[in-house]
């Protein structure tokens, strides 16, 4: 039989790859009711695989955190099967790369759509469920990102550091009612986001772009990590089932190869220092 805490109601967004497919195959081999969600349902088949593989139980939605109808009916059928939800995780997004000149308006209002208004649609929606939780979180997949800025990833960076300022204030709101808002702070894993998901503002990849030099180096160096970066991504799912089980967990959990220097190295060193070396890596 399975023990009242394995029984928690999951709700996972972004789970065709990455961290969201990892986690929900993670959690469901636990014994947590997991909903894992994704934009496109053509895209489930890694999920289904894991799903044969492992006899695994948990239920697929459609679902496009920057449409509020597919998140709608999705809570609608948890409400229906579960009457609650104890657990959501904000995972999708994805990161467009390009100086601020070459990003047109679209691009970087809709990095900001998916990555920041898409948590708020999710959690404006699901907080009636959450309240019926006897212990409900939130957990909101940030980034390093969030905390340190590079040149190049502005519409990532100003999404990720909104998501983080949004964060600190909805945990004080809601802790007043037992809530817990908690944010993961990787730092670079080999997931889609380096592969197929990888995302360069168009006028960036214009050889007429006065930034296109600049650019090109940070296109290469980005689309090179997949090959060089040795983490596992699975650790991000077991951070996940460990912020979900432990009592009193951290607000802010960093962590992934050089998360925690980046973090420690903006907070802690001057400033000039710091663009120093950023330049130094990125540009040579
Ligand atoms: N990997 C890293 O190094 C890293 C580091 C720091 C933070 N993160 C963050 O971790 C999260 C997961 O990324 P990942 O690394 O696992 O990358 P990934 O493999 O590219 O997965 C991203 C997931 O988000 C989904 N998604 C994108 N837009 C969506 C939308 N509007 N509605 C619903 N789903 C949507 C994608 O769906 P489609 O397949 O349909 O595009 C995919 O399932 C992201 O928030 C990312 O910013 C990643």
């Amino acid at each position: 039989m399975k023990s009242e805490k394995q029984k928690k109601v999951v709700l996972i967004t972004g789970c065709s790859s990455g961290f969201g497919l990892l986690s929900s195959i993670h959690l469901a081999q636990r014994g947590y009711e997991v909903v894992a969600t994704m934009r496109n349902l053509a895209k489930r088949g890694a999920l289904d695989e894991a799903i044969e593989r492992h006899k695994l139980s948990l239920t697929v939605y459609q679902l496009d955190v920057t449409d509020i109808k597919s998140i709608e009916a999705c809570l609608k059928d948890i409400s229906g099967k579960y009457g609650h939800l104890d657990v959501l995780v904000n995972n999708a997004g994805y990161g467009i790369g390009g100086f601020f000149e070459d990003l047109s308006d679209k691009e970087y209002r809709d990095q900001m759509e998916t990555n920041f208004f898409g948590v708020l649609n999710m959690i404006r929606l699901s907080l009636p469920l959450l309240r019926k939780s006897s212990s409900a979180k939130i957990i909101n997949i940030s980034s390093v990102a969030g905390l340190t800025a590079t040149p190049g990833m502005g519409a990532y960076n100003t999404s990720k550091w909104a998501l983080e300022g949004f964060s600190e204030s909805l945990r004080q709101e809601l802790s007043l009612f037992g809530f817990q808002v908690l944010l993961i702070e990787p730092g670079p894993y080999p997931t889609e986001v380096f592969t197929t998901n990888t995302r360069f503002a168009e006028k960036a990849m214009d050889p007429e772009s006065p930034n296109y030099e600049y650019t090109q180096k940070l296109y290469k160096k980005y689309l090179a990590r997949n090959e060089t970066l040795k983490s596992d991504p699975n650790e991000i799912a077991k951070l996940i089932e460990s912020l979900i089980v432990a009592k009193n967990p951290p607000f802010r959990n960093v962590i992934g190869p050089t998360a925690g220097l980046r973090y420690y190295f903006r907070r802690f060193f001057p400033w000039r220092l710091n663009e120093w070396l950023v330049k130094k890596v990125i540009f040579g």
